[in-house]
């Protein structure tokens, strides 16, 4: 087989295979606190599951440049904890009530718990990332953390507001495609990869990050709670201005935007419908749009790779924005 071709999903799935039940076990040892709270959210968050898209992107990255120890399992497993703790302080800020399919932790242990939980899974994080001694990765962890925190605040900020899509962007780097990329270069510091070489893969994690949230907003907005495990329709209910919303506010027609702007200052489909905005949306082909914006970027992570020797694993990265430019949930 050409080895420049796209994997399947199975493929893909055989080759982390035995990585991907290291890091779980990995994560069951890391979920462990001696405060039994802490350890029952850890641990109900960890069989929640979920894609582990995050620690698979850092696998590949390592593997594709040639390493071999068992450093990619714990960082893996350190970037998932991220990730979570992530989640965990989002859904208490969205007031979302579901997810992964199960009610969300903050539904069942309270917000003040859950702060706390979140902060004690960011320190996990750190403490299983500084058992590797590299100061490289450190560096690039600690900055990633102030830049999703800063995401999420300035989204706070912007809350309501019609914002621009050069502020969109910024936006889903710092909150989503930043961790992505950082979980690449993390993949590729492991393999002790030249500058440039990790340059190109951590652009590669940036592309599909852009593109991972770009659809995450699509599906807010398309998307059945049953297939996605977590609440929809929320991003317009919480005054968030996404991009098939925003291009709808720019290309629409004035009452188009009268229409857009009472969901995201009434913060509820009290006075519009969703249908209606659907409606808005579907007339602007705002949904296209965006898909079309999430394509592009899974075209432009798989040109970042062009440099790289063909390999299962590279291959394995090429199939990844297919998948999430595809994904339902
Ligand atoms: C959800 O991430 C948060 C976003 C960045 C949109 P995932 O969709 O990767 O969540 P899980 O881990 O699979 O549940
Ligand atoms: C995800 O943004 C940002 C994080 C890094 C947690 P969203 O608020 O869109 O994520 P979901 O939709 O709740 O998973
Ligand atoms: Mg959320
Ligand atoms: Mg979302």
């Amino acid at each position: 087989m050409s080895t420049s071709t796209i994997a399947t999903a199975r493929e893909v799935f055989d080759l982390l295979r035995e990585d991907l039940v290291a890091v779980e076990q990995e994560l069951g040892r890391d979920a462990a606190s001696s405060v039994s709270t802490i350890t029952e959210i850890a641990e109900y968050l960890r069989e929640g599951g979920g894609k582990r898209i995050r620690p698979s992107l850092l696998l590949l990255a390592a593997h594709m440049l040639g390493y071999a120890g068992q450093g990619a399992i714990r960082l893996g497993a350190a970037v998932e904890m991220i990730h979570t703790a992530t989640l965990v302080h989002d859904d208490i800020i969205d007031g979302a009530d579901t997810r992964r399919g199960r009610p969300s932790a903050n539904t069942t242990w309270g917000n003040e718990k859950c702060v706390l939980a979140g902060d004690w899974l960011y320190m996990q994080a750190f403490k299983v990332a500084l058992e590797e001694r590299n100061l490289r990765i450190l560096d690039l962890i600690v900055s990633l953390t102030q830049q999703m925190v800063e995401g999420e605040l300035l989204q706070i900020q912007k809350l309501g507001k019609a914002i621009s899509e050069a502020e969109y962007y910024d936006l889903i780097f710092r909150k989503t495609a930043c961790l992505f990329s950082v979980s690449m270069r993390i993949g590729a510091g492991l393999a002790d990869a030249t500058e440039a070489q990790e340059t190109c893969l951590g652009a590669y994690g940036r592309a599909v990050g852009l593109a991972f949230q770009i659809v995450d907003d699509v599906l807010d907005l398309t998307a059945t709670e049953e297939v996605l495990g977590k609440p929809v329709a929320s991003d317009l209910r919480e005054g968030k201005a996404t991009l098939p919303v925003i291009h709808a506010i720019d290309h629409g027609t004035a009452m188009d935007r009268k229409t857009i702007q009472r969901v995201l200052d009434d913060r509820s489909f009290e006075n519009v419908s969703r249908q209606q905005i659907q409606e808005i949306l579907a007339r602007n082909g705002s949904v296209e749009y965006a898909m079309a914006a999430a394509d592009r970027y899974a075209a432009q992570s798989r040109q970042a790779l062009a440099a790289v020797t063909d390999s299962d694993f590279k291959r394995a990265l090429l199939w990844v924005p297919e998948f999430v430019v595809a994904r339902e949930k």
